[in-house]
């Protein structure tokens, strides 16, 4: 395979010593061209702006057992990390389908994978929602094993015009494809008291659910706007300051955290398309085709082990992994996320 480096996009110029917009910020734009960046930041654990760092890449090979010829799907193609390796054990004759909802992070990363070498005779990208698998195979065929990293990436994340981030300043709008349906600002205002209490319980166990709802709600009804993520993270902040509940700032950075993922769930209708995708998944595999799904959330882990131990007992799947796997200590400690990460897996029967 080739190892061609992607074109350099000239940089906009910024004031001062350093950026300070996302915008301005050349080498998250473009992380590969840095390399001696890139290393620095792994080297200290974390992951370098713009990039996404696949979890349990080796379980999950161990899991999926690609061999040359296969047909498989990447559910969530995100940075590409673990299509990558899958594409390196399906050479020299297999295909590896991949989806995304993702309409800005899909075309880098397929640029990305074909300056690599993995042009459309082998990688097929398709903007769509993993749920719509049961369409998909009309295409592909059926496949010899499926991954799905479920949640979002690291570059949704650090680019504070998507909203998902507390840390920075932008608009609130946490949809995964920002270009279909309603922003978590707009949802916001479609709630009932009941209804966002509901949401905060149900996606993110959050204890001080009343307080926080009651707080949006009196908000919105007096016309004080929640448009950014500053402004949702100051209203949480300030009725959870004072007494009686006296939160401190790591306190409140966690339960804004839960209210933020929440909200992502919702906006997205996460629980509701991954349900779908489990349902559909079977009639996608082969006989003995082998799945993998990562989740970071209790809500998301307890329905993949419900179906899957469901679809077990009716002789669905012959094989289903008794209790989820964990990364290794080694990689919890290289990178912070890998540590709520719960992998399961499946054999169609
Ligand atoms: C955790 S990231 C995947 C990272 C990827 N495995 C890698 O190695 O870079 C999750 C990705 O799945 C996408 N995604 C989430 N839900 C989806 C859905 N229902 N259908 C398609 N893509 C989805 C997100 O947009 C995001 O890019």
């Amino acid at each position: 395979m080739d190892n061609e480096k992607p074109e350099h996009i000239r940089r906009e110029r910024y004031k001062g010593t350093h950026p300070k917009s996302f915008k301005e910020k050349y080498k998250e734009q473009q992380p590969e061209l840095y390399e001696a960046a890139i290393e620095k930041v792994l080297a200290q654990g974390r992951t370098p702006a713009g990039m996404h760092r696949p979890i349990c890449v080796s379980e999950i090979m161990d899991i999926l057992k690609i061999v040359p010829g296969q047909v498989g799907l990447d559910a969530t193609l995100g940075y590409g990390g673990h299509s990558l390796e899958m594409l390196k054990r399906l050479q020299p004759s297999g295909r590896l389908y991949a989806t995304d909802v993702d309409p800005f992070e899909l075309p880098r990363t397929k640029e990305r994978l074909a300056a690599l070498g993995y042009g459309e005779d082998v990688l097929v990208i398709k903007k769509m929602n993993f749920c719509a698998i049961d369409q998909l195979v009309y295409e592909s065929g059926l496949f010899d094993f499926v991954l799905a990293d479920l949640g979002v990436s690291s570059m949704q994340i650090d680019n504070p015009e998507r909203g998902f981030s507390m840390k920075l300043e932008g608009p609130l709008d946490l949809r995964l494809n920002p270009t279909k349906g309603k922003s978590a600002a707009d949802f916001l205002k479609t709630l009932t008291l009941e209804k966002l209490e509901e949401i905060l319980v149900e996606n993110a166990d959050e204890p001080n659910y009343e307080a926080i709802a009651k707080a949006i709600i009196s908000n919105l009804s007096k016309g004080i706007a929640i448009a950014t993520t500053t402004q949702l993270k100051n209203i949480i902040t300030d009725i959870l300051t004072p007494a009686p509940f006296r939160l401190n700032k790591d306190d409140i950075k966690k339960t804004c955290q839960r209210c933020f993922q929440a909200l992502r769930i919702e906006v997205n209708n996460e629980f509701g398309v991954l349900d779908l995708f489990l349902k559909n998944l079977p009639d996608a595999l082969v006989s003995g085709g082998r799945v993998a799904i990562l989740s970071f959330h209790s809500g998301e882990d307890r329905r993949v082990k419900k179906s899957f131990q469901h679809l077990f007992r009716t002789g669905v799947y012959s094989e289903v992994a008794p209790d989820p796997i964990r990364a290794s200590s080694e990689e919890c400690f290289n990178n912070a996320r890998a540590r709520s990460a719960k992998l399961r897996w499946a054999v169609k029967a």
